[in-house]
């Protein structure tokens, strides 16, 4: 794309390596940077594993030509200078991407655009920890796990952000074979992670208070309502540090839920997911273990309970204006990979049965965060779609 070649990924762990990696594959010059050596070796063996899994499908020829547009360096400000796009791909807190804003603050070039792959903080923030002149350059860039595998990008506009930056940031992601959806406000967790956080915490919660068993709630989500994985083995699949890290801070900023204290034992027992080895399943040697679920399992859940609080969180955003139907819709498809969007789930089942399970969540959880958004309730009562005219 014009003007962009060389690329300064910050950051080297599940989401910067991931982003390196199809930053080379499309022919950028790709920087990785992180703060110790063996972090920094071990994105390169990810790297590394990942191009050859495509290369062994025939999907890329050799993994080294990929692997010699990738360079690495300890020294954040030397790969800021030399760059045109940045994307910041740090731990989830704010005190650490506000030391890393300013420090680029003062390192990157003029011009360059300073992108945040920050999941549940938000833009303006970020934004505000470098000098007032370079706000408009501060954007976000949410890619999904595994980025080379997911095609969505939210590309995020803080209440600084230019039009040039957003539309850069679009055009990044589109040369990076990527399918961008504008997020139009800076809302704690934008559109996927508030629905996905919705979903997670209340199979966790259903199972926490013993009514379903763990591997029956993931053997529902996978075999009654055909999502890629289930919600315990998608927690271990993101890593129980950064899911607490990103519950924390939308709840911080004013995110109605209480989270389920299975995840935070979980992080606090170190059982991590993947990358530890163990999460909520066994993951030999650090590598995604699909855990085998029989779809009897299924059977004792009733599946519009899962999915009710992801539904009642797509309304919210679509009445508030956050995103469109259809945004909201391509965003869960491509950045969760369900087989149809949400709004697509709730006809399926109807508006009227996902209020019910609303309101059945609220007396067996006690929490207010399942009360029906007004707008499924308005289209309930007057019999209505989400699609009026049928499957979008
Ligand atoms: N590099 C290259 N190839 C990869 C890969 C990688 N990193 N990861 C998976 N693959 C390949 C596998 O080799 C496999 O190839 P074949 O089909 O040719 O054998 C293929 O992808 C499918 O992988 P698996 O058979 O291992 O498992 P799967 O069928 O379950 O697919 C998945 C894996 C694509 C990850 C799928 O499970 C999925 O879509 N899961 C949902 C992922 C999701 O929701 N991600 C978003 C998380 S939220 C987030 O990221 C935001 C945040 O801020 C936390």
């Amino acid at each position: 794309m014009s003007g962009i070649s060389r690329i300064f990924v910050v950051g080297a762990g599940t989401m910067g390596h991931g982003i390196a990696e199809v930053a080379a594959l499309r022919g950028f010059s790709v920087t990785l940077y992180d703060i110790k050596q063996e972090f920094l070796d071990g994105a390169l063996s990810r790297i590394r594993w990942s191009l050859e899994r495509l290369a062994e499908k025939g999907t890329i020829g050799s993994p080294d030509e990929v692997m010699s547009r990738i360079s690495t360096t300890l020294d954040l400000e030397s790969g800021a200078s030399g760059a045109d796009f940045v994307i910041e791909a740090a731990p989830e807190r704010m005190e650490v991407k506000r030391d890393i804003f300013s420090r680029l603050d003062r390192s990157a070039r003029p011009g360059a655009v300073l992108a945040t792959n920050t999941s549940s903080l938000p833009i303006t923030e970020i934004s505000e920890s470098v000098s007032e002149g370079r706000r408009g350059s501060v954007v976000g860039m949410h890619f999904f796990n595994p980025p080379v595998i997911m095609q969505l990008v939210e590309v995020v506009r803080g209440s600084h952000t230019s039009d040039a930056a957003v539309g850069a940031a679009y055009d990044l992601a589109r040369a990076l074979g990527k399918q961008p959806v504008i997020v139009s406000r800076d809302v704690p967790g934008f559109i996927v992670n508030r629905i996905m956080a919705r979903f997670l915490n209340a199979a966790c919660s259903l199972v926490e208070r013993g009514i379903y068993g763990m591997e029956q709630v993931d053997a529902a989500a996978r075999h009654s309502l055909g999502m890629p994985m289930g919600a315990f083995e998608l927690s271990d699949y993101i890593g129980m540090d950064v899911l607490d890290d990103i519950i924390r801070a939308m709840v911080a900023r004013g995110f109605r839920m209480r989270p389920c204290g299975l995840f935070g034992e979980a992080r606090a027992a170190g059982r991590l997911g993947v990358k530890s080895g163990r999460g909520f399943y066994e993951h030999p040697g650090a590598k995604f273990r699909k855990p085998e679920l029989d779809p009897s399992l299924a059977g004792a859940v009733d599946p519009v309970l899962l999915i009710a609080p992801a539904v009642n969180e797509a309304a919210y955003l679509l009445r508030e204006g956050v995103a469109s139907r259809d945004d909201i819709d391509k965003a869960v498809r491509l950045g969760l990979n369900y087989p149809r969007g949400i709004f697509e789930y709730a006809d399926q089942y109807g508006p009227g049965a996902i209020a019910s399970a609303l309101r059945r969540l609220e007396g067996l959880l006690g929490s207010d965060e399942y009360e029906p958004d007004p707008l499924i309730l308005e289209i309930a009562g007057r019999g209505g779609r989400f699609y009026p005219r049928g499957p979008g």
